[in-house]
């Protein structure tokens, strides 16, 4: 680490205590910010970590919709992003208003909402759910027919798990959708004893070529089995910093490695420190969009990883 990490590191941690903070960070952020997390996770677990922390400040590393649904959670805690413009393309591509007219158009569909998503649109939703869980959520509904917004490609891969009839918005995760076919047929002749896991926001194309289909988390515990020598990873590159922390002694490739999320890589740890130290910026929901998400992000909660 170089010396300016390791002082920025001993202040962070010294002022973490003092504000009684718990710093979340996503596996796709920067490798030195992984680095002084309590907590690492995939957007499930880290909403589970923010909704039983008993600290008072929780600094959330990874884009605005994940330190929302920790201000959902946790309307006494105060919820630090430290770049308020991390944004998440994704969840920008759906507003509530459209979604309305959507839900006008298909009255009896029951909406399921990726966490990918504002305050307001988790609001308008029936259930939420992440990558880890999006099968389960929709398993769990009586419904028949489903409103998934706002990924079209995870909406896609929960389709072929069940019978119930999908409407899909159309959305995309634009670092997962530049993962192509061929950056995996290639790499399957160069390494055949690998095992090729993807995330589900990829595309179907190269879903159908995958040994397995996980949330990032998913993808860590996966890393850990013991046949598992050498993985060829479909997601964003940050998660390598992660597998090959925690796996000495075995491989791990991206399948593209150009598949960057630039809004990830905008908290660095000179700005986790100043939000520390000025308490900014703060992510805050109002009270009654609050309780309406919170309703859609406590149904998945009790599903849990399912
Ligand atoms: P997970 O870490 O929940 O699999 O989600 C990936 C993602 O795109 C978060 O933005
Ligand atoms: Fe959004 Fe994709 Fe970035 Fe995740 S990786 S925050 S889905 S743009």
């Amino acid at each position: 680490m170089a010396n300016k990490d390791t002082d920025l590191v001993e202040k962070i941690l010294n002022l973490r205590e003092k504000r009684n903070a718990v710093i979340l960070v996503h596996n796709y952020q920067p490798a030195e910010v992984q680095d002084i997390a309590d907590f690492v996770g995939d957007s499930l677990g880290l909403s589970q970590n923010a909704a039983k922390t008993d600290a008072g400040v929780i600094v959330f590393c990874g884009v605005h919709f994940m330190a929302e649904t920790a201000a959902i959670l946790c309307p006494d805690k105060t919820v630090l992003l430290p770049d308020i413009n991390a944004g998440c393309p994704m969840a920008d591509m759906i507003t509530a208003e459209r979604l309305k007219k959507k839900k006008q158009e298909f009255p009896n569909a029951t909406v399921v909402c990726y966490v990918n998503s504002s305050a307001e649109v988790k609001a308008e939703s029936d259930i939420c759910c992440t990558s880890a869980n999006a099968v389960d959520a929709v398993e769990s509904l009586d419904a028949q027919e489903i409103l998934f917004v706002p990924d079209q490609y995870l909406g896609h891969y929960v389709s072929t798990k069940t019978d119930k009839k999908m409407i899909l918005w159309p959305g995309y995760c634009p670092a997962h959708v530049i993962i192509q076919p061929e950056h995996i047929e290639q790499l399957r002749q160069e390494h055949p004893q690998a095992r090729v896991v993807v995330h589900p926001e990829c595309r179907p194309e190269v879903i159908a070529l995958a040994d397995e289909v996980l949330s990032t988390g998913g993808m860590c515990r996966y890393a850990r089995r013991s046949e598992v020598r050498e993985m060829i990873v479909g997601t964003e590159v940050g998660i390598l910093h992660r597998l090959k922390k925690e796996n000495p002694g075995k491989k791990f490739l991206p399948v593209f490695d150009k598949a960057i999320c630039p809004n990830m890589k905008l908290i660095t740890l000179e700005k986790v420190l100043w939000s520390l130290e000025d308490m900014t910026p703060e992510v805050e929901v109002p009270e009654e969009i609050r309780l309406e998400a919170k309703a859609a992000v406590d149904r998945m909660l009790e599903i849990g990883r399912g």
